[in-house]
């Protein structure tokens, strides 16, 4: 497949490390923030740039972090770092597997793993820096307030980029310089597999550095250069789980923002949480302590909130969730669910239908119109349109071996309490009785009644429960009414 706009030869993703910091048994890469693992969004911002091939190298839980990227990225390429400890002896083997085929040529883009929020378009005018200058290396850069651990930009008289010094090797005068590293860059190709086949791993930290490439680059008569960014977040990598969280907050900050700035009013945006996958139209209205995730897309003048998390949920035009937990489910245009209600998967409710309170809900498709609006459980079932079921009503689904579907048609109206002993169907236009257990089919126009003669024993709590206040008042009662018949008010003074 030939990509529309030609991108850089390669880019080759690091994710070797170990990540001991985040003292997790997940891989420090897997770990996710606005919903996508760390390497997850450094393949998209990867693949935003179009490269003809994409490397990522691994090493520390190989297998886990392998399976998760060919998941994402089945066209990756997988590459083994051996023994040989460092970023530049993790460039090398990528590159010698991406020149297996013939030896690249052009542009090769180096990336972390662990550097969530770079994004498209810083990535776009590296490499477009990068050519334009025609550059042998070109380098990421920022200046932070405290740049302890990383590697120092070093520059000549004149500014121009002359090396990069690591923290542990660099001078105290070094350590002054506020320029860094971020660890991402653009080379051209044969500079780099020329300078790495000369990088030794004499350093303070015994490992074969990438950073040394920028200093031979020069002595074979490249330009080297660096396109400095001002915003720091762009470049900052997780190491543990305090910078995990600061991460994921201005990601979801700028995802935020940016649907605000896209037309959708967010009330609260410090307690509103959106997965970068998540779509909202235009006049979509997010209140308070609302989160959203996964592939949730809620359509134009639809209200989410507050209180309420939604995954993998779709919100139609014009509809109203509140104080709901849900998942897999799809909610009409005009509906209403909510408050307190539980959309489990499979659950779609049609245009103007009702969920309402303390309803849960799994695997049951609503028609139009209809409404469950109070206190129940519908499950393994199929309303029709226009349907009303009563408070309290339940799909007993499970007969504790397997489930069953119910049926009920439409223009259906049930009774308070009303049982659905599944299988059972239910016709259009039937109705219920309070209270009644549904365990054969209802036919279209029917009324189901499972009425047990109501039985009044008489006496028989002041015979069964005596000395208590109901027996007393009960005993009240009675005499009352064989004395005062008429005026029960007069009988209590
Ligand atoms: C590196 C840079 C430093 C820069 C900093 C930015 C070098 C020598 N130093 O330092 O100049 O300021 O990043 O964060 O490059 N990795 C491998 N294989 C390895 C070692 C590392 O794949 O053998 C990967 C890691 O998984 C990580 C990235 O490379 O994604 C950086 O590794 P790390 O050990 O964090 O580098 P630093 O020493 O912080
Ligand atoms: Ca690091």
């Amino acid at each position: 497949m030939i990509p529309e706009k030609a991108g850089p030869a390669a880019v080759i993703v690091l994710a070797a490390g170990a990540g001991t910091r985040m003292k997790s048994r997940t891989p420090k890469i897997l770990h996710e923030i606005g919903g996508r693992s760390m390497v997850g969004h450094a393949l998209l911002a990867a693949r935003s740039i179009n490269p003809r091939q994409l490397a990522i190298v691994v090493r520390h839980e190989r297998d886990l972090v392998a399976g998760h990227v060919a998941e994402l990225d089945p066209s990756a390429l997988i590459v083994d770092q051996d023994e040989v400890p460092g970023t530049g002896r993790a460039v090398e083997v990528a590159l010698q597997a991406l020149d297996a085929d013939q030896p690249l040529t052009g542009t090769v883009v180096v990336t972390y793993g662990d550097v969530p929020l770079l994004s498209a378009e810083l990535l776009a005018e590296l490499v477009a820096t990068h050519e334009k200058e025609a550059n042998a290396v070109t380098v990421l850069t920022a200046v932070l307030d405290d740049a302890t651990g990383y590697g120092r930009i070093l520059r000549g008289g004149d500014g121009t980029v002359t090396g990069i010094r690591e923290h542990k090797d660099a001078t105290d005068a070094e350590r002054l310089i506020g320029e860094v590293n971020s660890g991402i860059y653009a080379f051209d190709a044969g500079v780099l597999r020329d300078a790495l086949a000369k990088v030794t791993t004499d350093n303070a930290q015994g490992e074969k550095y990438l950073t040394d490439v920028l200093a031979l680059a020069r002595e074979a008569g490249g330009r080297v250069a660096a396109v400095v960014t001002a915003d720091r977040w762009q470049v900052e990598g997780a190491n543990d789980r305090v910078q995990l969280a600061a991460l994921g907050a201005e990601l979801n900050r700028r995802i935020v923002e940016a649907w605000m700035r896209a037309g959708v009013t967010v009330v609260d945006p410090s307690t509103t949480w959106i997965d970068s996958s998540v779509t909202l139209d235009e006049d979509v209205r997010l209140l308070p302590n609302t989160q959203l995730h996964g592939a949730t897309t809620v359509a134009r003048d639809a209200v989410v909130g507050p209180d309420t998390t939604l995954t993998d949920v779709t919100v139609g035009e014009g509809a109203k969730v509140v104080r709901t937990h849900g998942s897999g489910s799809v909610i009409g245009a005009r509906a209403a669910v909510g408050p307190f209600t539980y959309l489990r998967p499979g659950t779609v409710l049609g245009e103007k239908g009702k969920i309402g309170a303390f309803y849960e809900t799994k695997n049951v498709t609503i028609g139009r119109g209809s409404k469950l609006s109070h206190l129940g459980y519908a499950g393994d079932a199929e309303i029709g349109e226009d349907t009303n079921i009563g408070c309290g009503n339940i799909t007993a689904n499970y007969d504790g071996e397997k489930k069953h579907r119910t049926v009920i048609g439409s223009g259906v109206r049930t009774g308070s309490n009303t049982v659905f002993v599944a299988p059972v169907t239910v016709g259009d236009g039937a109705y219920s009785g309070a209270g009644a257990v549904i365990r054969k089919d209802v036919p279209a126009g029917a009324l189901a009644l499972t009425v047990a003669a109501q039985r009044n024993t008489e006496g028989w709590v002041p015979a069964n429960r005596p000395g208590t206040r109901s027996a007393e008042l009960a005993q009240a009662a009675a005499q009352d009414s064989s004395s005062t018949p008429a005026s029960t008010e007069e009988g209590k003074q």
